[in-house]
């Protein structure tokens, strides 16, 4: 549905009106006295604030107060807070793709739940993509009947109203495909490659179309990039994952679907047997204009230095399948819990906390891009930035990126983290919306948990509340708050 025009102009007038509330000395809203709570909670630092000069010593005065915060947030009142946030709100909204009626709900959901916490949240208004599904089917048709458990691909184009219906071709690589080019003249090519990586494997649904397109075939059929399929577990719940693809400049459009990896495979066997596969594949796909949405920004204001920031993030927006439970819903939740957590204990740090929900991630980072462009003009002022969006299993460590000065920071704060025996740092932070800060070369910080499961179930049915579990999402908002925190608290920023 395209909300393109009147809704958003009003609903930016509300907003800005709410946002003048928020300012308005009503709401000073921050709370007990900074020093006074700084004093019972850590011991005192004996430093002038002056650049690089963090020690081991000033980081581990930090141990009672990331004590309470642990205790908080996985023994405390606010257990399982952020696992029953995430249930009520996906229980409420459901999935949430790009564009659609859903991510307005999703938006509006969490600013009013944030905004009635009495944090301070504002929108930042964003254009975004608008894909729609529609209806959509495929069936083999030789050398026996058989419908084939499909999603379209995001930002594919339809098929013909009567769908298209055409001769097989299986390959297992580009590599083949290249070989086997004149093979490839009017049929649908099916890219049964095996799963290495997710990162490497994941470029046969981003560019298999095109590739396909440009030796003449007519859709494309991608074994889904994952490593495991219930499909043979459960013939009812089969299990095809969906995910962007890109179409190059100058290639014909075609059509391209995620199949399982079951049905990728008998293709490919029956291929092997010299049998002839033809399928039928109807789509109604379309790319309607670009909608209007918006990133989701609430924050606690540092008392020192509130223009310098710690950014959390997760993206609010999701796949149209599934809940969107864990991705990314873990990740936007564990990041509004940390607010929450800071503001239960009556701290404020001396830089500002902010968490932003990054819309329409799925499309490419398009939120986080505008975010990071719009913003760059303060980037020395970001002293880390942090992104939670490869699920919220058990945590197992802190992936960070930045200068060897600052691992050896990092690497003090994730001692803090004993208590939960998530002490370990890892040089490389993965994240895709936070990448244009790191390319930029400001500190960054995902979360590595145990995450074999992340890919058996992103982007598919799969993704529902079923596999999150209230313990691990603690222990993620435990470690995700005490490092955000200490970092923000600190007298220097992280040395680039
Ligand atoms: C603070 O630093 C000064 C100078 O380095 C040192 O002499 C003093 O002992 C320190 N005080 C504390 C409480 O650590
Ligand atoms: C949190 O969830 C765990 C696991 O389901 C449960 O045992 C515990 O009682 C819950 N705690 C609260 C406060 O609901
Ligand atoms: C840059 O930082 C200054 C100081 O905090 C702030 O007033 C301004 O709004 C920021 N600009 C952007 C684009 O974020
Ligand atoms: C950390 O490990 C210890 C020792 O194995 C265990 O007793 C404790 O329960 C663990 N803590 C958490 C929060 O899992
Ligand atoms: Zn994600």
């Amino acid at each position: 549905m395209s909300r393109a025009g009147r809704p958003p102009f009003l609903f930016l007038l509300l907003l800005l009106f709410m946002c003048l509330l928020m300012l308005s000395p009503l709401c000073g809203c921050h709370p007990q006295s900074p020093a006074s709570i700084r004093s019972t909670l850590r011991t005192e630092s004996n430093h002038t604030a002056r650049g690089g000069s963090t020690t081991a010593a000033e980081v581990a005065g930090y141990a009672d107060v990331a004590k309470q915060i642990i205790d908080l947030a996985v023994f405390g009142a606010a257990q399982n807070r952020s696992y029953t946030r995430l249930a009520r709100f996906t229980d409420t909204i459901g999935n949430r793709v790009s564009g659609s009626h859903s991510l307005e709900m999703a938006i509006k959901y969490m600013y009013n739940a944030m905004a009635q916490e009495g944090l301070d949240v504002h929108l930042e208004p964003v254009k975004i993509p608008h894909w729609v599904r529609g209806k959509e089917s495929a069936e083999m048709i030789a050398p026996r009947a058989e419908s084939l458990a499909m999603l379209g691909l995001g930002g594919s184009v339809g098929t013909p109203p009567e769908g298209i219906e055409a001769e097989v071709l299986v390959v297992q690589s580009f590599a083949e495909l290249k070989h086997r080019a004149s093979e490839a003249m009017a049929k649908i090519v099916v890219f049964n490659q095996p799963f290495v990586s997710y990162g490497e494997t994941v470029a046969y649904r981003a560019n298999g179309a095109s590739e396909a397109a440009k030796v003449g075939a007519v859709a494309t059929l991608i074994r889904s990039i994952t490593p495991f399929s219930i499909n043979s577990l459960c013939l009812s719940l089969s299990s095809p994952h969906t995910g962007l693809q890109y179409y190059q400049d100058g290639v014909k459009r075609i059509p391209s679907a995620c199949i399982t990896v079951e049905d990728a495979e008998l293709m490919w066997r029956m291929a092997q047997k010299g049998q002839r596969i033809v399928v039928r594949l109807t789509m109604a796909a379309k790319t309607l204009p670009d909608a209007d949405s918006f990133n989701t920004v609430a924050e606690i204001r540092g008392w020192q230095h509130p223009e310098q920031v710690v950014l959390l993030s997760g993206h609010l927006d999701s796949w149209d399948v599934g809940q969107g439970a864990m991705d990314d819903g873990g990740g936007v939740m564990i990041s509004w819990e940390v607010l929450s957590l800071i503001k239960d204990l009556g701290l404020r740090p001396r830089r500002t906390l902010r968490t932003v929900l990054w819309t329409a991630e799925e499309q490419g980072g398009v939120g986080a891009r505008q975010y990071y462009d719009q913003h760059k003009v303060n980037m020395s002022n970001f002293d880390l930035v942090m992104e939670s969006d490869l699920g919220t299993f058990t945590p197992l460590a802190l992936q960070f990126t930045g200068s060897d000065a600052a691992q050896k920071v990092m690497a003090e704060v994730v001692k803090l983290l004993a208590p939960i025996n998530t002490t370990k740092l890892e040089t490389h932070g993965e994240g895709t919306d936070i990448s244009p800060w790191m390319q930029a070369g400001v500190p960054g910080a995902s979360l590595h948990v145990a995450d074999s499961r992340y890919f058996w179930f992103h982007h598919s049915e799969g993704d529902t509340m079923t596999v999150q579990d209230p313990r691990d999402m603690n222990l993620c908002s435990a470690l995700w708050a005490v490092v955000a925190y200490v970092v923000a608290d600190l007298q220097d920023m992280l040395p680039r």
